[in-house]
């Protein structure tokens, strides 16, 4: 193969060398292939990330027109989302739709019984295992004689909570079908897919990129040794670019070249310095070990259970609240009674003492922090300020808690005015004089006794 292109460019730069420019001729021609080469290679993989967005995209779109009515459940959209509402504000606790919980898997429940059963067992299981029906006594054997509270709802509500049901069954059915392989808990992470494409695709077209370096300079090396034996046939100024010669240590005797790498190192060591002084006292990522392996992965990701369930201040009051263990027990009085990190839970109980949590975050006293203003006036996810809590095994300090970071998003985030009559007047007054949306700043986000005691 090597032999035969050598042998063609032969042939090639024999009819060429009658030419007068010709070593300029093939220089030119080198460079114009590298760079026709590198230019092809980014709008390759530019498309190429392009083309995978837009894969994920169409996969991502929920099978809305699969789910229809079945059986007298509504697939109605509206209908589904208040029932996702209704179910995740007062059966996620004890069920989840396709996994069992402290209760069991509500998919296929449709399936199991008739709708009235289910309108009777959801008002009052109790009655339903008083009156000695089989399959609620059978059910509640199954599940060590656990109550299930009772609901005072309407016939809509439980049906609409029963769409949401068999919605979410087949949508994951659907998703489980998709051979991309998405995750048990429902959510894609098919999105990471494309960027491990896109990576080997680089690190391919880099290693292709090389390897075509090489050739070329080989090439180069000897067309110059082919030219070298026929220096008789060129001219002067052909001839004098043959010669020439690059000299690297020419080039590191030079006290420009010296300078400009002296400074560029320079610029690197006053960057990492800085950086370092301004990380004194900052403790983002920190991850301390807690006295119970407990999860947040496990919990809020893959079991989905509310945030508010455990931190039931977040919405309410100044602090989150760290969950007493009397909430764990409701749920690990049954799950993993076994498990030594559980145990753990039923010591501090017998013992009358609280489980010692190792605090993650930590404002100085001089600061004041209120979490209802932020979750439940200002809308702010609990992700924008503590990160993918839902993929932490271990909590870890994700924002650095500086007073830059809270100025920082008050200058930047829009106030949420929408259906909030306090803020009226305000926005009235605020659009008089300004068209930039309302801000936290200009409610006095920035002033110093706001955050300050
Ligand atoms: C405190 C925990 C808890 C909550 C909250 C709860 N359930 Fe249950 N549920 C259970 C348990 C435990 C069972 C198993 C039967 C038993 O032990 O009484 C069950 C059984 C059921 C069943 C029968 C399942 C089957 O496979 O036959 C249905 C239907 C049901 N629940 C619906 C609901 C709905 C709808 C809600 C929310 C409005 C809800 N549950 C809230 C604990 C709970
Ligand atoms: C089943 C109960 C439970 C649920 C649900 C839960 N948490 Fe927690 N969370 C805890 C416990 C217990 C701790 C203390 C131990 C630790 O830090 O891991 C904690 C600690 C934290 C901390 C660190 C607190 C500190 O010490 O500074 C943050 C932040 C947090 N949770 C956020 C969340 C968010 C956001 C969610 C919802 C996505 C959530 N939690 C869901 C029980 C829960
Ligand atoms: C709403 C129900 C629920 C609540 C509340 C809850 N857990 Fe869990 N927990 C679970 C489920 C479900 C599992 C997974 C069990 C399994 O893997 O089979 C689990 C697993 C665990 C495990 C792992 C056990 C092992 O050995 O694998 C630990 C530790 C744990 N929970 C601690 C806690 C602590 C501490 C609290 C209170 C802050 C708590 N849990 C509150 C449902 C709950
Ligand atoms: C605007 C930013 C912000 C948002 C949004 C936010 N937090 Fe926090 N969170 C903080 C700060 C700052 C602290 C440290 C407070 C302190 O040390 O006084 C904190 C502390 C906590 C703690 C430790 C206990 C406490 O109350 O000090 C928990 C638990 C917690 N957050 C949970 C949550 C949950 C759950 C959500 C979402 C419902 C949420 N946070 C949303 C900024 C935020
Ligand atoms: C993710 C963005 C975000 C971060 C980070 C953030 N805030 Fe805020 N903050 C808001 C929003 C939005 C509001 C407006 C809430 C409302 O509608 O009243 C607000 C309001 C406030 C207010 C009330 C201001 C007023 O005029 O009434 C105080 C005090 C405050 N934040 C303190 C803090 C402190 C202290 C920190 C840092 C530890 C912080 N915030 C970090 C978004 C943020
Ligand atoms: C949005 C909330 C917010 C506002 C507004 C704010 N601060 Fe702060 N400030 C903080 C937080 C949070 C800290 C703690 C940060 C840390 O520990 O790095 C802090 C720290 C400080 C500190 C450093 C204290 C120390 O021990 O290092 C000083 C000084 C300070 N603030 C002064 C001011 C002054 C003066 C103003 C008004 C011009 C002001 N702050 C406005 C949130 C705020």
């Amino acid at each position: 193969m090597a032999y035969y292109i050598c042998g063609s460019l032969k042939d090639l730069s024999a009819s060429m060398i009658k030419s007068k420019n010709f070593m300029f001729a093939t220089q030119r021609s080198a460079y114009l292939s590298i760079i026709t080469f590198v230019f092809s290679f980014f709008i390759l993989t530019s498309a190429w990330a392009q083309s995978d967005t837009t894969d994920v995209e169409s996969t991502d779109q929920p099978t809305t027109e699969a789910a229809t009515s079945q059986g007298g459940i509504s697939s109605d959209p509206a209908v589904i989302t208040a029932g996702e509402a209704l179910f995740q504000g007062n059966c996620r606790a004890c069920h989840a739709v396709n996994q069992k919980l402290v209760g069991p898997a509500l998919a296929g429940i449709y399936d199991r019984q008739d709708m009235d059963w289910i309108k009777a067992f959801v008002k009052n299981s109790q009655a339903m295992i008083a009156s000695g029906d089989e399959y609620s006594v059978a059910l509640y054997e199954e599940y060590n004689n656990t109550m299930m509270t009772s609901f005072n709802f309407s016939d809509e509500e439980i049906e609409s909570i029963i769409a949401y049901v068999k919605f979410e069954a087949e949508n994951a059915a659907a998703a489980a079908e998709t051979p991309e392989g998405v995750p048990e808990d429902g959510t894609t992470t098919t999105a990471t897919g494309p960027s491990k494409y896109l990576t080997a695709v680089i690190v391919g077209l880099v290693v292709v990129l090389l390897l075509i370096l090489i050739v070329l300079f080989l090439i180069l090396g000897f067309l110059t040794k082919f030219l070298k034996e026929r220096k008789d046939d060129l001219d002067e100024a052909d001839r004098e670019m043959i010669d020439q010669k690059f000299d690297f240590g020419k080039l590191t005797r030079n006290p420009a070249f010296i300078g400009i790498v002296a400074f560029i190192f320079g610029i690197f060591v006053v960057k990492a310095v800085l950086d370092g002084l301004y990380q004194v006292g900052i403790q983002q990522g920190y991850a301390p070990k807690q006295p119970i392996a407990f999860s947040h992965k496990l919990h809020a990701g893959q079991y989905e259970i509310d945030c508010n369930y455990c931190h039931t201040g977040v919405r309410k009051s100044k602090s989150a609240n760290i969950p007493s263990a009397n909430i764990c027990m409701n749920c690990h009085g049954q799950i993993k009674t076994e498990s030594p990190e559980i145990q753990k839970i039923y010591a501090a109980i017998e013992e009358n003492t609280p489980i010692e949590w190792v605090r993650v975050h930590n404002l100085p006293d001089l600061a004041y922090f209120n979490h209802a203003q932020h979750v439940a006036v200002g809308n702010q996810e609990c992700e924008s300020c503590h990160g993918e809590i839902k993929e932490m095994e271990v909590v870890e300090q994700f924002a650095p808690l500086t007073m830059g970071w809270c100025i920082n998003c008050h200058k930047e985030t829009n106030i949420n005015t929408k259906g909030n009559a306090y803020y009226d007047n305000l926005v009235e007054l605020h659009s008089q004089h300004s068209k930039e949306p309302l801000k936290v700043e200009d409610l006095g986000g920035l002033e110093c006794a706001k955050c300050h005691y």
